[in-house]
């Protein structure tokens, strides 16, 4: 090829690239038109090659050609680059928008089942008055369930607890605890007196569910041991706890009874909080609430764990409080409590 051809090569060859670099809409498109007017296959390179046969004076001319084409060409890839990198983060910027006038989504808030908010309020409730909160296993021995309370082997009081025994160590040596007075020994076991705790938890009993029994529900035991604890004591912090959940117009009453585990034995009831006392649907028309069972706590017990009857005595109660619960929030049955049903839950 003679120099002029060269160089009109050259000329050609930054039209063409030229037109293909503006005509590139993406930035592969771009890549690809530089490789195919810039790069090795390029005709340029062809030309570069053919210059060595050109001799004199001409070569000037090839060179001068070849270097305009090369710098046209890397001035309008430069050029090209730069607005599709700009038409790309525009792009981008659009795509991406936040759109903060959009209204928000709906938002929609759990809360606390209504027998964890009653169990929080107990709980609240006795540490304002000084008490701690203890745990004990739900998987319990016999002898905290039973034998350390004076519940000995064959007595009564346990065939009334319809025990599920667990099929662990000796016959009837674990059990799922059916109160939660087992957690009573645990502490008297653990620590010294003073003690004042309270112990909220799930028990278990072998019982058909229907309106108002549960095979599992939920207890709170609350227990004192301290010098000079009298009957007394009991009676007031009763009677407290009941004005601090429910207000000082509802009263405590107190009726003799027994638990192997107490001496002397006590249930308790407040005023029907739907009623004052005067009669209804709620309370079955006897003006009272039955809660729960409670006494002093018997010297054997005391025994049973070291502490010295002669030097401290105690009180202890508990009660149900999935009963409540469903008292306060009149749900008539409790299996409604606890099948999960979002519909039942949500409204409370
Ligand atoms: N544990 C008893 C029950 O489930 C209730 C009870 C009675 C607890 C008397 C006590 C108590 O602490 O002193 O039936």
């Amino acid at each position: 090829m003679t120099a002029a051809e060269l160089a009109r090569r050259a000329e050609a060859t930054a039209r063409d690239g030229r037109a293909a670099i503006e005509a590139a809409s993406t930035l592969d498109e771009l890549d690809e038109a530089e490789r195919q007017f810039l790069g090795k296959s390029s005709p340029l390179h062809d030309v570069r090659e053919a210059i060595k046969s050109v001799d004199g004076a001409d070569r000037a001319t090839v060179g001068k050609a070849l270097a305009a084409a090369r710098s046209a060409l890397e001035a309008a890839h430069a050029e090209r680059r730069e607005t599709l990198e700009q038409d790309a983060a525009a792009e981008a910027a659009t795509r991406d928008r936040l759109d903060l006038t959009l209204p928000p989504r709906e938002y929609r808030r759990g809360h606390l089942h209504p027998v964890t908010r009653i169990w929080r309020e107990l709980e609240d409730v006795f540490v304002g008055m000084g008490y701690k909160v203890a745990e004990g296993p739900e998987v319990e021995l016999d002898w905290y369930n039973f034998e350390a309370l004076n519940f000995p082997p064959g007595h009564p009081a346990r065939a009334m607890q319809d025990t599920l025994y667990v099929r662990l160590g000796d016959s009837e040596e674990v059990l799922l605890r059916t109160h939660t007075s087992p957690v009573q020994v645990r502490v008297m076991e653990a620590q010294r007196p003073p003690i004042y705790v309270v112990a909220p938890g799930r028990v278990f009993r072998r019982d058909t569910l229907d309106a108002r029994h549960s095979p599992v529900f939920h207890q709170i035991e609350g227990l004192a041991v301290d010098r000079g604890i009298t009957l007394g004591d009991l009676l007031g912090t009763v009677e407290a706890f009941i004005h601090a959940l429910f207000g000082p117009d509802i009263q405590a009453r107190f009726l003799p009874s027994f638990f192997p585990f107490t001496e002397p034995s006590v249930e308790f009831a407040m005023s029907c909080v739907f009623c004052r006392g005067s009669g209804c649907t709620v309370c079955s028309r006897t003006g009272w609430i039955e809660l729960g069972g409670a006494g002093m706590v018997d010297p054997e017990v005391l025994k049973n764990v070291g502490i010295d009857p002669e030097e401290y005595t105690g009180f202890a109660f508990g009660f149900g409080i999935d009963r409540l619960v469903q008292l306060l929030y009149g749900v008539d049955h409790v299996k409604n409590l606890w099948d999960g049903d979002a519909r039942f839950a949500g409204q409370f």
